[in-house]
């Protein structure tokens, strides 16, 4: 049996850095108040050079070269943003460019938040149908651009950075990806959206959320997905290592954790440092991990992510 083998990741963030209390210094906010509803103290905000690109060039690169290939191996880039460089061409394109990759297939996913998921399902059907043999899958965004930061009921919540991961067909053996799931449903796209697109009223538009109407569909969305892709999978919840989760808010994880009876120190948790950078917060957590040694060859990974749309989605994985 073919399957998409992780065989790299990689990561980066902005320059500067923006604890709460530096936040609170311009918006009617306090560390105390973000710390306990949502367990963010810091986030990383794009300057002047940096853009969702750039971020996303970064990240693969480290991730290329985790994987000991050659740029010119790839054939296949999906970037996952809900932030691109510009409206078109796809930001994948210029990532491609930017990486020396003369002739691969190259596009931009957008589903938010859960965008990384989208993208490495995607990748997944396309390597296991022999499109390609090596894809790069990036979450990349700068929601800084799209934030309100005179709203203090979002402004706080969401952070910029980029994640990667390389892809590689193998066939035979048991690691790669095992089973992933999607779901979208529309009806819900009034409750976290940008008030602004190129179609309506010609503007980039800012972020808007009714956010404790997001948080309680998150909860249940998450706790049904995982299960359904365990079950795909033919796994239960002793089997799994680590679970993967976009870093929304602590509250989110631990509620989620709790509903499916999974220990809290088998969940990697990175919203602390880099709060919530949408599609780019599962592949970022991932390399994080990897990196510090706690994800290792072959262990049981979770991938699990929700956004906009409402769109959501999850993938089990033997790293
Ligand atoms: C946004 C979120 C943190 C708000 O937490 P909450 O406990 O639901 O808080 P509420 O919205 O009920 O607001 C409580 C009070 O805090 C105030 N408040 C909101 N943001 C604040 C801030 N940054 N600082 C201080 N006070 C704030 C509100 O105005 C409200 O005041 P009021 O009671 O006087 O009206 C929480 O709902 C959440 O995380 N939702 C999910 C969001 C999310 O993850 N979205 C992305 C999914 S991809």
């Amino acid at each position: 049996m073919r399957r998409a083998v992780m065989i790299g990741t990689g990561s980066a963030l902005p320059r500067r850095q923006v604890s709460n209390a530096e936040l609170a210094r311009t918006v009617d906010t306090s560390d105390e108040w973000i710390v306990e509803r949502t367990g963010i103290r810091n986030r990383y905000v794009a300057g002047e050079g940096e853009t969702t690109s750039s971020l996303a060039t970064e990240a693969a690169r480290n991730a290329i070269e985790a994987a000991g290939i050659a740029p010119s191996d790839i054939g296949l880039i999906i970037l996952a943003t809900a932030t691109p460089d510009q409206t078109f061409p796809a930001t994948a394109t210029i990532v491609q460019a930017a990486l020396g990759v003369d002739d691969c297939v190259a596009f931009d996913v957008q589903a938010v938040c859960s965008g990384f998921l989208y993208a490495l399902s995607v990748a997944d059907s396309m390597i296991r149908g022999g499109s390609a043999s090596h894809a790069l899958v990036i979450g990349a965004e700068t929601f800084s651009r799209i934030l309100d930061w005179e709203d203090r009921t979002t402004c706080v919540l969401f952070g910029d950075g980029a994640g990667a991961v390389v892809l590689k067909a193998e066939d035979g053996g048991d690691r790669g990806v095992l089973a992933t799931r999607l779901h979208a449903d529309g009806r819900h796209n009034q409750l976290l959206y940008v008030d602004g697109g190129p179609s309506t009223t010609q503007t980039v538009g800012k972020l808007r959320m009714k956010g404790q109407e997001v948080f309680r569909h998150a909860v249940t969305n998450l706790a049904q997905v995982l299960r359904e892709v365990m079950q795909d999978a033919g796994l239960t919840v002793d089997d799994i290592d680590w679970v993967v989760p976009h870093q929304a808010n602590r509250r989110i994880l631990d509620a989620t954790a709790r509903k499916l009876g999974l220990p809290a120190e088998r969940v990697i948790i990175t919203v602390d440092q880099h709060a919530n950078t949408s599609a780019a917060s599962v592949p970022l957590a991932l390399d994080v991990a990897v990196r510090d040694g706690r994800i290792k060859p072959g262990d049981l990974l979770v991938l699990e992510a929700m956004g906009g749309g409402f769109t959501w989605g999850a993938a089990a994985i033997r790293y």
